[in-house]
């Protein structure tokens, strides 16, 4: 048994569905079910034994506890979080709430769940802590890409609450020996993303016909991965990734924000034709994110070395493949893109 946190999230849901793919083995997702949350992504698995959901706060140390004596997972898979920056930027509160405390009552009620394991099991046992490579700052176009030694500069709410959360999870490790591993990755993109982040956000604001926005002059840099080769990192993390230990997950994948949207205009435009010009006339620069960080970059090399990861996808393959997903699932889309969602472009896009 494998317990999940935020399993109704983008990334977390990509896992749980991928997951069963090719394993039986059964997943309780905890989840809070916050805006980002979403049920109808799991939808597949109605009925399904293998999975367990339970919507639970992981702030709430009781509750979290319960799911531990009842469930008594072999493993913690850690994905909940706040996650987009933008939304740091308008309310911090909920991030260090989340992030930082959150992770803590994962940490603390899997050590004392661990602790009274048997030694064989003890020994078995994995808390997999999901993070960014936010937690490292910001790039100059010359620099090398982030390692796991590179000093940690979280330059937002956002990244400062999940440096927060890697380094309680590393100090769980060192202090207690609860066996815990920490990845951290580069930006991700897919099926289910919430229409928040740049990539879905272009894709419905291009076919809606409404302006797509750029922050500043679209040259911030991103190292983009699909969603499907972090989950599989993950899995590889999980089954064979040293305790204590830090991993970083790139795409290799380095691209402008303006390269990205420009690429999507054109895949839009040659599946969805516009009766009159192109996606791209719809661009639109606006004012710039405060603080905006200039380029992220993973150097991926030692999960490759000492795990076999690799992604499988390219820039060319991947983002294909997501444009055809959303193009085919605009009822999904039309779901989530209602209430809460509607009041969040009013905050972020209106007094740009
Ligand atoms: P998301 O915002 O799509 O989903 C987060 C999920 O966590 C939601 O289902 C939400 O309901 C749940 N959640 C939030 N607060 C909760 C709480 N207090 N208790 C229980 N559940 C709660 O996020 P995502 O993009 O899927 O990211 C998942 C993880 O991966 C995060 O830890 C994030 O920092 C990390 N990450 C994301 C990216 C990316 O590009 N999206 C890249 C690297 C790392
Ligand atoms: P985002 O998807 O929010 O991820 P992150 O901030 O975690 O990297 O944004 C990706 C990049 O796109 C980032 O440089 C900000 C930029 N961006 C825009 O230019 N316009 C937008 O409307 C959004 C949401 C993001």
């Amino acid at each position: 048994m494998l317990l999940l946190t935020g399993g109704a999230g983008f990334i977390g849901a990509n896992f749980v569905l991928d997951w069963f793919k090719s394993n039986d083995e059964p997943i309780v997702n905890v989840d809070k079910l916050t805006y980002a949350g979403n049920l109808g992504t799991l939808r597949s698995l109605q009925g399904d034994a293998r999975h367990i959901f339970s919507r639970t706060d992981i702030c709430d140390a009781a509750a979290v506890q319960a799911l531990f004596e009842q469930h008594k997972p072999r493993a913690v898979v850690h994905f909940a979080a706040e996650s987009h920056v933008d939304r740091s930027i308008h309310g911090p509160g909920a991030f260090v709430q989340t992030n930082v405390v959150g992770t803590f009552t994962m940490l603390e009620a899997a050590r004392q769940y661990w602790q009274g394991l048997p030694d064989d099991e003890r020994r078995a046992f994995r808390f997999l802590h999901v993070s960014t490579d936010e937690v490292y700052g910001s790039l100059e176009p010359a620099d090398p890409p982030f390692s796991e030694t590179t000093p940690y500069q979280p330059n937002s709410p956002y990244s400062a609450s999940k440096a927060g959360s890697d380094h309680l999870a590393r100090a769980y490790f060192h202090t207690y020996g609860l066996p815990v591993l920490t990845t951290n990755c580069s930006n991700n993109y897919g099926p289910y993303q919430f229409p928040e982040k740049l990539i879905p956000l272009t894709i419905a604001n291009a076919l809606a016909g409404k302006p797509l926005p750029i922050y500043g002059d679209g040259s911030n840099v991103r190292d983009w991965l699909y969603v499907g080769d972090h989950c599989a990192a993950i899995r590889e993390v999980l089954a064979r990734g040293k305790p204590g230990e830090v991993y970083n997950v790139g795409g290799w994948n380095e691209q402008s924000n303006l390269d990205v949207v420009h690429l999507l205009c054109d895949l839009l435009q040659a599946r969805r034709p516009k009766a009159q010009g192109s996606y791209r006339d719809q661009i639109t620069f606006v004012t710039d994110r405060p603080g905006h960080d200039r380029r992220y970059a993973i150097d991926a090399r030692k999960i490759e070395r000492e795990l076999g990861w690799r992604p499988a996808q390219t820039f060319q393959t991947g983002f294909a493949a997501t444009v055809d997903w959303y193009l085919a699932n605009q009822e999904w889309v039309a779901d989530v893109m209602s209430g809460d969602y509607l009041k969040w472009v009013e905050t972020n896009y209106q007094e740009r």
